[in-house]
């Protein structure tokens, strides 16, 4: 690994990756293509270690012509595949983006790999970052997803996931691409975009507003913090077997009313509340908590078996929910600078009215 084109890694995930990377590896040169859409900012790339190992380019992955040549011009040898379309509920009320980026947008790349690298097999590698939600949904008492779970997407933007992880897999059969998969399940952490279920509701509730809780708040996902999903890509990218995929996941699984009363209770200890009537007690933050209408195709639980990456590559997740949780609080309340940017982005307040001004 010399040369790293990483894609969307102006994104939260992609964000968090390009520092871990520029740590971890003191060689590797990056070059970060990135659309900057509303998800995207040059604001999560303040302050990287060794910037001058780190080229950013902004550009859409469907256009192959770039891609080829800032994969020539920088003899790329590693690609790691972070931008899409990323949130679900923005999928359920505008699908087109999903299909482009994630799907057209991880076949241009394929297409340009497959086309540079030619017959060259040793020395490169395709790695393509995925979801749980392509597995679909669980019940309470199903075991978790395995690498083997037939695919069973519910939403647009699982089943544009979905299609993009088939089209990888085609091409290691196909063309002999020396690719990887990682399914991950949700990640928290610094730099998420505040439409997210964590920072929205940190940053709803310093704000006083109402905690959108969709339906009962009974669904399930498996937590994950960001830089253990990093740890996990950095060791596929040097360790896992061409046209393997790896699940990724926190062992953290908890109902969503649970993570957000967990949030309320974090937020009392570090910025309390002034009591409503003097000489009584501080208010709550879970006063604050709504429910609201719930998620169409809701999927109920998410879980993931991590056995297969602990056995052949030795990750297993560093933070737990309390010790990840904490560190994300901490993070939002002393990076509200960030925050404020971050949430005058294009159309975020336009996002908030159409999601939840009507729920
Ligand atoms: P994000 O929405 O925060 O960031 C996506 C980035 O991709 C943004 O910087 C955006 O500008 C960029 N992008 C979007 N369309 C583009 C295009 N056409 N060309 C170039 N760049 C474009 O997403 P994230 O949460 O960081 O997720 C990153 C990847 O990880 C995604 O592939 C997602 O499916 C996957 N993933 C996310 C989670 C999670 O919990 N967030 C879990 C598992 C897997
Ligand atoms: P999200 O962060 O959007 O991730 P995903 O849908 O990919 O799992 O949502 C996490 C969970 O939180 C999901 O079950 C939906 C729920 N949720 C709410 O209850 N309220 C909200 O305002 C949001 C954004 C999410």
């Amino acid at each position: 690994m010399k040369n790293v084109l990483v894609t969307g890694g102006a994104g939260f995930i992609g964000s968090n990756f390009v520092r871990y990377l520029l740590k971890a590896e003191p060689q590797v040169k990056i070059v970060n293509l990135d659309a900057l859409t509303y998800a995207g900012s040059l604001e999560n790339l303040q302050d990287l270690p060794n910037p001058s190992r780190h080229i950013f380019v902004r550009g859409d992955i469907c256009d192959s012509k770039l891609v080829d040549r800032l994969m020539r011009e920088h003899a790329i040898d590693t690609v790691v595949h972070f931008a899409a379309e990323s949130h679900v509920d923005r999928s359920i009320l505008g699908p087109a983006p999903f299909i482009r980026t994630n799907l057209v947008g991880t076949f241009t790349l394929l297409e340009v790999a497959r086309r540079v690298w030619g017959t060259q097999r040793i020395g490169v590698r395709f790695h393509h970052v995925s979801t749980d939600e392509v597995f679909g949904s669980l019940m309470p008492t199903d075991p978790p997803f395995r690498e083997s779970t037939p695919y069973a997407p519910r939403s647009p933007y699982a089943a544009s996931k979905a299609g993009s992880d088939h089209l990888v897999r085609a091409y290691f059969h196909t063309y002999g691409l020396p690719v990887t998969i990682t399914n991950c399940s949700n990640n928290y952490g610094p730099y998420q975009f505040p439409e997210k279920l964590i920072p929205l509701m940190i940053l709803n509730a310093l704000q006083g507003k109402p905690l959108p809780v969709y339906g009962d708040g009974r669904q399930i996902r498996d937590w994950v913090y960001v830089e253990d999903h990093c740890e996990a890509i950095h060791l596929v990218l040097r360790e896992g077997r061409p046209g393997e995929t790896y699940n990724v996941g926190g062992g953290n699984q908890l109902s969503n009313i649970e993570l957000v009363q967990k949030i309320c209770a974090l937020l009392d200890e570090l910025r309390p509340l002034a009591p409503s009537h003097p000489g009584t007690a501080p208010a709550k933050y879970a006063s604050l908590i709504t429910h609201v209408a719930d998620r169409p195709g809701h999927d109920r639980r998410y879980a993931m078996d991590i056995s297969k990456i602990r056995a052949e590559l030795g990750w297993s997740p560093r933070h737990d929910i309390e010790s990840g949780l904490r560190a994300t609080v901490e993070w939002y309340l002393s990076h509200l600078d960030w925050v404020a940017k971050i949430s005058q982005a294009k159309d975020f307040q336009a996002w908030l009215n159409a999601n939840y001004s009507n729920r």
